[in-house]
C-alpha cells in the first residue's frame, strides 16, 4: 500500500498532479483512492465528475472523494469542542468566539488524515492519493502530531485543574469518561497515522513547483520542514514550463527556442533562471516536469496526457528518491546541518545567512537554502565537504546570561 502527498503552494497544480497520479496509477492495474482535503475542493472539476464526502468511481480502479472537513471535525471533535467552548464561555467569552477557539489549530487537518488513514487501513486500495491543502497549512498538519499530543495532554491537565476549582460543576456538563475516552482514541489514532506518515516505504511526499521565486521558496521551506520532521520527500514536480526551455537537469536550464515575442521572451528567461535554481536547491530529489500547455488540464484526456509527460513510462507510485534530502545531527551543543551536494570543486566554502536563508557559495556552485527556525536562531561557524557531503555547523549561541528575575 503507498500513500502520495502531493503539497505546494494554491494554483501551481497540485490538484492536477495528483489527479493525473491517479489517473495513471488506477490504469496500471493499482486499486486507486485520490483524496481532496483543501476546503476549497477542485478534484471533481479536474476529474470533470461529480464528487462526495464518499468515494465515488470515476473509471475501473480509479475512486475519487472530496472530505468534508467540517463534517470531520464535528464528528471527531465536536464534543470536546463542546465541552472547551463551554470552559471558554464560562470565562466570560462571547459563545461564537468560545466556539472557535475551541478547535486547536491543525484539527481540520488532522481529522482529515486520520479519514484517509481509516481508507488506507481498510485494505480496499493500493493507492492513496492525497491532493492536500496549500503548504502552510499541510505543514501544520504533519507536524502535528506531536504537538497535538502536547496540546490534549494540557486539555487534560486543564481539566484537573478546573475540576478542581469548580468542584462538580463542570463535570456535570458533559459526560467527562465518554469524552476522554474520545480524546485518548483520537491521540491512539493521530499516533498510527504519524507511523504510517514518516514510513518511507508507505508515504512519498512531492512538493508540486512552477519555475517562480515565490513559489520555489515555499517549497524549499516545505521540504526544509517535512526533512526536520522526517517525512519522506521522494520528488519536486515543476509544472507549467514554458516551451522552448530545457535543462541537462543539473542546473544548467537554457532557452533553445526563444520566443519572437518580447514579452513571452522576458517570461521564458525568469522561467529558466528559476528551473535552474530548483535543480540546484533541491538537489538530489529528482524533478519531474510538465509543460504549460495552451489548455486548462481538465478531464480524464488531458489528465492522461499530463501523466504521460510527468512520468513517462514510468509509475507513479514507485518510490523515486530514497534518502534525506538534509538532516540535522546534534554533536554536543552544537547543531549539524548536513547537505548531500553534487561533486563541486572543493574550494572554500562561503556562508552567508540573512534570516533563515542561508547562501551557500563553493567554487562555482552556489545554493540557497531555507533554514528550520531551530538554526535560523543560530549563526553558521564552519563548514567541511566530504563525501559528498557539506556540513555545516551551528554551535549553541552564547548565553545573554539575562535572568528573568533578579
Ligand atoms: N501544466 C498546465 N498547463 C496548463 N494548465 C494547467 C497546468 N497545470 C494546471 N493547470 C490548470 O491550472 C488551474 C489550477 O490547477 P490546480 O491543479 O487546480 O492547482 P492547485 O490544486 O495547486 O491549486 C486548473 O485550471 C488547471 O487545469
Ligand atoms: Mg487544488
Amino acid at each position: 500500500m503507498r500513500i502520495l502527498l502531493y503539497l505546494g503552494k494554491g494554483g501551481v497544480g497540485k490538484t492536477t498532479t495528483a489527479a493525473a497520479s491517479a489517473l495513471r496509477c488506477a490504469e496500471l492495474g493499482y486499486r486507486t483512492l485520490v483524496v481532496s482535503t483543501d476546503i476549497a475542493h477542485s478534484l471533481a472539476d479536474s476529474l470533470d465528475i461529480s464528487l462526495g464526502a464518499r468515494p465515488v468511481e470515476v473509471v475501473s480502479n480509479l475512486y475519487a472523494q472530496e472530505i468534508n472537513v467540517l463534517e470531520e471535525v464535528r464528528t471527531h471533535w465536536g464534543q470536546i469542542q463542546g465541552y472547551v467552548g463551554n470552559l471558554l464561555r464560562k470565562q466570560g467569552m462571547s459563545k461564537a468566539v468560545a466556539e472557535e477557539m475551541a478547535i486547536l489549530p491543525g484539527m481540520e487537518e488532522v481529522v482529515s488524515l486520520l479519514h484517509i488513514h481509516k481508507q488506507a487501513q481498510s485494505g480496499e486500495f493500493d493507492c492513496v492519493i492525497v491532493d492536500a491543502a496549500p503548504t502552510g497549512e499541510t505543514m501544520r498538519l504533519l507536524t502535528m502530531p506531536e504537538s497535538f499530543q502536547w496540546y490534549v495532554g494540557r486539555l487534560r491537565g486543564w481539566k484537573d485543574a478546573t475540576l478542581k476549582l469548580a468542584g462538580s460543576l463542570f463535570s456535570r456538563m458533559a459526560p467527562e469518561k465518554d469524552l476522554f475516552a474520545g480524546l485518548n482514541n483520537l491521540v491512539e489514532g493521530v499516533k498510527e497515522l504519524q507511523k504510517v506518515l514518516i514510513d518511507p516505504a508507505v508515504t512519498s511526499c512531492r512538493v508540486v513547483l512552477n519555475p517562480e521565486k515565490m513559489v520555489l521558496k515555499e517549497g524549499a521551506r516545505a521540504i526544509t520542514y517535512l526533512s526536520l520532521f522526517g517525512y519522506p520527500v521522494d520528488a519536486a514536480v515543476v509544472n507549467r514550463i514554458l516551451p522552448g526551455i530545457t535543462s541537462d537537469g543539473h542546473g544548467a536550464a537554457q532557452i533553445t527556442t526563444p520566443s519572437s515575442d518580447s514579452y513571452l521572451r522576458r517570461l521564458q528567461e525568469i522561467q529558466a533562471r528559476y528551473l535552474g535554481e530548483i535543480e540546484r536547491d533541491f538537489y538530489p530529489l529528482p524533478i519531474l516536469r510538465s509543460p504549460w500547455y495552451d489548455q486548462e488540464m481538465v478531464g480524464l484526456e488531458r489528465l492522461r496526457q499530463l501523466a504521460s509527460t510527468l512520468f513517462a513510462d514510468r509509475d507513479p507510485s514507485q518510490i523515486f528518491f530514497r534518502g534525506q534530502t538534509q538532516s540535522i545531527v546534534e554533536e554536543g551543543n552544537d547543531f549539524v546541518l548536513r547537505l548531500p551536494l553534487p561533486q563541486v570543486e572543493l574550494e572554500k566554502v562561503k556562508l552567508t545567512k540573512h534570516g533563515d536563508e542561508l547562501f551557500i557559495y563553493l567554487g562555482n556552485f552556489k545554493r540557497e537554502l531555507l533554514l528550520p527556525s531551530v538554526l535560523a536562531q543560530r549563526e553558521a561557524n564552519s563548514a567541511t565537504f566530504a563525501d559528498g557531503v557539506l556540513s555545516i555547523r551551528f554551535p549553541q549561541p552564547a548565553s545573554t546570561g539575562r535572568a528573568a528575575f533578579p
